[in-house]
């Protein structure tokens, strides 16, 4: 099975950026943790600071290449109708995660656009939502 993993803005900074809330595993830690985790799967890792770039990564998933999508959107999450769409457009299976709990937070981080088109949503463990939602893959295309 092969899965796409995509990351939204400053996730690049994973492992710097406040680490009391995200952590201190880096984007790379988590491609390595999965790749452990699950050396059977296939993962394709992408993260941009850019709307229009991740939307564009969203649709590579619109071919029958891939089994599901992981999708942190970071702060587009809150504000994107366009990955929204993109990802509405998708017919195979999207988990949207979070490291931090987004409903514990700042009252615009407690809403998401693109929640309601995914089928579910992991936040709040860190990397291993990551992992998580790799595993809610694995149960739905069995
Ligand atoms: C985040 C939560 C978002 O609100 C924030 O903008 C991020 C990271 C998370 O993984 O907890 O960039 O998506």
């Amino acid at each position: 099975m092969r899965f796409l993993i995509i990351n939204g803005p400053n996730l690049n900074l994973l492992g710097r950026r406040e680490p009391e809330l995200y952590g201190t595993a880096t984007l790379d830690d988590i491609e390595k943790m999965l790749a452990k985790k699950f050396p059977d799967m296939k993962f394709e890792f992408y993260q941009s600071n850019s709307e229009g770039a991740l939307v564009d990564y969203v649709q590579k998933g619109m071919g029958r290449a891939f089994d599901g999508v992981v999708l942190n959107p970071g702060a587009y999450t809150h504000t994107s109708y366009a990955i929204r769409d993109a990802v509405a457009a998708l017919t195979i299976p999207v988990i949207e995660v979070h490291l931090s709990n987004i409903h514990a937070r700042e009252e615009f981080r407690r809403h998401s656009v693109i929640a309601p088109v995914c089928k579910g949503v992991i936040a709040g463990f860190g990397a291993q939502s990551y992992e998580l939602a790799v595993r809610a893959l694995l149960e739905i295309n069995q």
